[in-house]
């Protein structure tokens, strides 16, 4: 049979077996070998811990539309108070971020420990944050501030070594004919318009225009999309940055490379997926101004602990006001967040999940943060995350006893200290495990960290795999 022949023959044989054989023929993940997918992964794996920035004109109104506080999260102040999309527009003209300093930003992720930074180029409101020839409703044009500080921020990330990605909501549009706009839609412009006249240009336009970045698109609630049109999108990047991350909210069967739950830790992590739980610091990702309920420093840590030891990434949302400064109360908690990891950040960067396990408890029932039903760990004592041979036990609770058993550990221990002195402690084997000698005071008194030196590349724990 000649190749034609042969092609033509295949896909008779797949239109015989009806739409959905047909539809296992559209390519919707990455093909590349092992290698080749952990080489583009690395600096992700390594990093763990970034900064989401949601900012945009929705930090004008600020949770709050004719002078009464519109319910839910800010970025959505367009949707929930069904406002029109003239007198949304009009916002933009009091969007002026004079006091935006990008390496302020920067140093802010970067001290708290953070890698990475992943900002919104253009969420759900569809306003462009970066100059753009696919649509007039940007920021250089819609306001008076008229620069675009996607560029300033590339420069301070390229500058502070600190990995940049964008969010782009590829999907929802209430401005440009996209999803979403049940209120108030365009009714010139089709969901396919929407996607060839302005989604698609303006990836290429975020993927061509700062240099090496950004290094991961951020996709986000895939409405209305489907096979044709998240192919569009995947096209144009794989095109342009064939070694990007996306994750996998593109939509249309699209994979993408990242798990991405969203206001919660899942009990077990996703073993075999790379995924990162994204986060907001108070219930907001877009500025509210009467929003206060921040998370503690002490829940911060832990989180970030629980993340690392189910082999995850915590992308921590901060939401800047429309003066264009990060709210004081989340620049204190990263500081604070920032001053554990300078002691303790070898347990957090480039590490894998715990070998234990045990430790996480049986997975119970609970509201994440929308209030929505989840499952969660039910133990909160400690967490633990593996590099080569060695282990990073994250004590939350100090035992009064003095004593912390580390349960079925196999391997030899070499030797045991905490990374807070580096001074060495004294273990001894038992039956059941390996029991550390600690001294009679935690160190930190949110989460005090025990690096365990063992014999073997991966540790042998009974009863794990
Ligand atoms: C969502 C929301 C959104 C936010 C995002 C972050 O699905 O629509 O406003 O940007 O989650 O994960």
């Amino acid at each position: 049979m000649k190749a034609k022949q042969v092609i033509l023959t295949a896909a008779l044989a797949l239109a015989a077996l009806g739409p959905a054989a047909m539809a296992q023929t559209n390519q919707t993940d990455k093909v590349e070998t092992k290698e080749q997918r952990d080489a583009r992964m690395a600096w992700w794996r390594e990093a763990k811990f970034g900064m989401f920035i949601h900012w945009g004109v929705y930090s004008v109104p600020a949770g709050f539309y004719h002078d009464k506080p519109v319910a839910g999260i800010g970025e959505w102040i367009m949707n929930r108070g069904k406002i029109p999309r003239v007198e949304y527009q009009a916002f933009a003209k009091q969007f002026d971020p004079v006091k935006f300093d990008a390496d302020a930003w920067v140093m802010t992720a970067k001290n708290a420990g953070m890698k990475y930074i992943v900002i919104t180029s253009k969420h759900h409101d569809g306003l462009a944050m970066f100059d753009t020839k696919a649509s007039s409703w940007n920021i250089m044009e819609a306001s008076p501030y008229g620069k675009d500080p996607l560029k300033d921020l590339a420069a301070a990330c390229r500058k502070h070594s600190i990995m940049l990605g964008f969010y782009y909501s590829q999907a929802q549009d209430w401005n440009n004919g996209g999803a979403g706009n049940s209120w108030d839609p365009n009714p010139d412009v089709t969901m396919d318009d929407y996607i060839d006249k302005v989604a698609v240009p303006q990836v290429r336009e975020i993927l061509s225009k700062y240099g090496e970045f950004p290094a991961v698109l951020w996709w986000d609630t895939p409405h209305n999309m489907n096979y044709d049109r998240a192919k569009k999108l995947y096209d144009a990047v794989e095109k342009l940055r064939p070694n990007i991350i996306l994750n996998n909210r593109l939509g249309g069967g699209f994979k993408g490379d990242t798990e991405t739950p969203e206001q919660h830790i899942p009990p077990q992590g996703y073993p075999g997926r790379d995924w990162e739980t994204c986060m907001t610091l108070n219930n907001t990702w877009g500025f509210k101004r009467d929003d206060n309920n921040w998370k503690s420093t002490e829940t911060l840590i832990h989180n970030l602990c629980d993340i690392a030891s189910k082999g995850g990434n915590y992308l921590l949302n901060v939401g800047p006001t429309s003066e264009g400064l990060i709210p004081q109360p989340s620049i204190e908690r990263l500081a604070e967040v920032g001053a554990w990891m300078k002691i303790n950040g070898e347990a957090i960067y480039g590490t894998t999940a715990t070998p234990f396990g045990g430790e996480l408890g049986p997975a119970v029932k609970a509201k994440d943060g929308y209030g929505h039903d989840t499952t969660v760990s039910s133990a909160n004592d400690w967490r633990c995350t593996s590099k080569p041979g060695k282990i990073y036990i994250m004590i939350f609770n100090w035992p009064a006893s003095g004593k912390f058993e580390l349960p079925g550990l196999q391997s030899k221990v070499k030797r045991a200290y905490l990374l807070a002195d580096h001074k060495k402690l004294k273990f001894e084997r038992t039956e059941s495990g390996v029991t550390l000698e600690l001294p009679a005071a935690a160190p930190d008194k949110i989460a005090s960290v025990v690096c365990v030196e063992i014999g073997d590349k991966t540790a042998k724990v009974a009863g794990q795999k």
